[in-house]
């Protein structure tokens, strides 16, 4: 169809008028900003949340998202990177599996001046230089939040040995990491609390329930208290607890992390006693900051999420409100 000149006069009248007034959306006056995302993969109910926002936030915004799903491998991690860097994209975003094994990678998304923002979990390399910023949780905290719970309960408890039995996330991912180290730090101040044992259950409730059945068969009414690096594990777990004839929630006390609603759920029905949140709702920060960093404005090298330490005590009237 051709346009007459008086016709593409208009057109171009509202294409201005539309930049002007900052109608970015309308993609006339603006090319959509292309962020590619190398998510970790579906193990839990926060991961899916995660995953929700990320494309959420993308489609409110008008940014092109290409999503790629890791699987938990860090080698699909590296294919999805190097395949954004053949593409082009503007932004590369990604929550990293494990800490290490980034540095070469990251240094051909950096030769070819693309930039990368981490979101939820951290990389472990030597030059800082090699991302923009990491947006996520302060994860150490999260696992002190967890023992200081602990810690306050232990105070009425019983005088004695307090055997603790840890779920660890994916080894070598940072959320696993920093969570053992930061509860491992606060739990010194009681002496009478003892990790009798610690393992991986991969963030699966799958994997938290056969590692809780292992625990059990090894140490049965010996555990006080189980400590699960996320909700899904301890769910898991506390199917374990159950058909081994335990209580969970009383006879063992289980300490989870993230906040999901299922942890709201499993603490309504007395089997879990506190969840410290984590939030997976990262998607509407990383659209802005991925803005800012394309249009060359500076932001801080760490930005952290804010988040609360929910006990069974509060889950029925904080379930409404929970959004994950
Ligand atoms: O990195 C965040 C962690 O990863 C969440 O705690 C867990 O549920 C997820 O799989």
């Amino acid at each position: 169809m051709k346009m007459t000149r008086r016709a593409l006069l208009g057109a171009a009248i509202t294409i201005g008028f539309a930049a002007a007034a900052g109608h970015t959306s309308l993609a006339l006056a603006d090319k959509p900003l292309t962020i590619g995302f190398s998510q970790v993969g579906a193990e839990s109910e926060w991961r899916t949340a995660n995953t929700v926002s990320i494309k959420d936030a993308a489609k409110q915004a008008g940014v092109n998202l290409k999503f790629a799903d890791a699987q938990q491998k860090q080698e699909n991690q590296v294919k999805a990177i190097r395949s954004f860097i053949a593409q082009k994209v503007d932004v590369i975003a990604f929550s990293p599996v494990v800490e290490s094994g980034w540095d070469t990678v990251l240094r051909e998304a950096k030769a070819a001046k693309i930039p990368v923002i981490l979101t939820d979990r951290a990389v472990n390399v030597s030059d800082k230089s090699l991302y923009v910023t990491f947006i996520g949780s302060d994860f150490v905290e999260e696992g002190r939040r967890a023992a200081r719970w602990l810690l306050e309960r232990a105070k009425t408890l019983p005088a004695g040995d307090i055997n603790i039995v840890e779920l660890q996330g994916t080894v070598g991912s940072a959320p696993a990491i920093d969570r053992k180290s930061g509860f491992e730090q606060e739990i010194k101040a009681n002496p009478n609390l003892k990790i009798i044992r610690s393992q991986t259950g991969d963030f699966t409730r799958a994997k938290g329930k056969e590692v809780m059945e292992a625990f059990l068969k090894a140490d049965g009414k010996k555990i006080n208290v189980l400590y699960a690096h996320n909700d899904d594990m301890a769910i898991g777990a506390i199917q374990a607890i159950e058909e081994a004839g335990l209580k969970p929630g009383k006879d063992i006390l289980v300490i989870s992390i993230d906040g999901v609603k299922g942890a709201f759920e499993a603490m309504m029905a007395g089997k879990l006693n506190v969840t410290v949140e984590c939030s997976p709702l990262l998607g509407p920060q990383l659209m802005s900051i991925a803005r800012d960093v394309k249009a060359g404005k500076p932001v801080p090298k760490r930005i952290t999420t804010e988040e609360g330490v929910f006990p069974a005590e509060v889950a029925a009237k904080e379930f409404p409100n929970r959004k994950y």
